[in-house]
């Protein structure tokens, strides 16, 4: 593993264009998406798709869009940890860069899950998914816009997928019968695969 990373890092350095790809999304863009090349040290390089926001601006990263009914997201833990799907439309960075970009580097995280009544969109100042030896678990999300309790977001929740259950409810198992991979806690979910749903990343240093 430390063998992999030292030559993967060294490898770019040494040809020398390491410093062309952008570690992060640009915290200046007039387009609503791009899509820059992400070079991390001990990662192959990866594309990723950067949003403006409206009201939270730029430098935001993607890391999960699910659009509404969506059958495609009923994973295996192997996938969430892998990632999958297209930058370009629906797809999950996965839960091993989630942790590595979140521990690396601080991060803040802005949320958004639509149907088509209404919308719940949190911004949380700090965000940080653990390692697989801790469930990839909401490490600290703290500092938000809103109550994230009441939309079932809890620090400390393990990520769940139909064949990994991890919710802590005895009669559920949220995953399985929502059709999706998510950090589901005991309660209701409002989170379900007829939902829209965003998650971006932003890195704050
Ligand atoms: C998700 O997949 C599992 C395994 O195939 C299946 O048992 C479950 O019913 C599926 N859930 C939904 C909501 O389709």
């Amino acid at each position: 593993m430390i063998l992999k990373a030292v030559f993967l890092f060294l490898i770019p350095v040494s040809l020398g264009y390491v410093e062309d790809l952008p570690d992060r999304c640009p915290s200046a863009q007039d387009e609503l998406f791009v899509y820059p090349k992400i070079q991390f040290p001990g990662l192959e390089p990866f594309q990723v798709r950067c949003y403006s926001d409206g009201e939270f601006g730029s430098g935001w990263m993607e890391v999960f869009f699910k659009f509404y009914d969506s059958w495609v997201f009923n994973l295996t833990y192997d996938q969430y940890i892998n990632g999958f799907g297209h930058v370009e439309y629906q797809h999950f960075i996965g839960l091993e860069k989630l942790h590595i970009l979140t521990n690396r580097k601080p991060h803040e995280v802005f949320i958004e899950i639509l149907n088509y009544e209404r919308g719940y969109r949190v911004r949380c100042e700090n965000f940080v998914v653990g390692d697989r030896s801790e469930g990839y678990s909401l490490k600290r999300l703290d500092g938000c816009s809103e109550d994230t309790e009441s939309l079932q977001l809890i620090q400390g929740t393990k990520f769940s997928t139909f064949d990994r259950d991890l919710d802590g409810s005895p009669d559920h198992n949220w995953a399985k019968e929502l059709g999706l991979g998510f950090w589901f806690s005991a309660g209701k979910p409002i989170l379900e695969k007829r939902k829209l749903l965003y998650l971006f990343i932003r890195r704050k240093d």
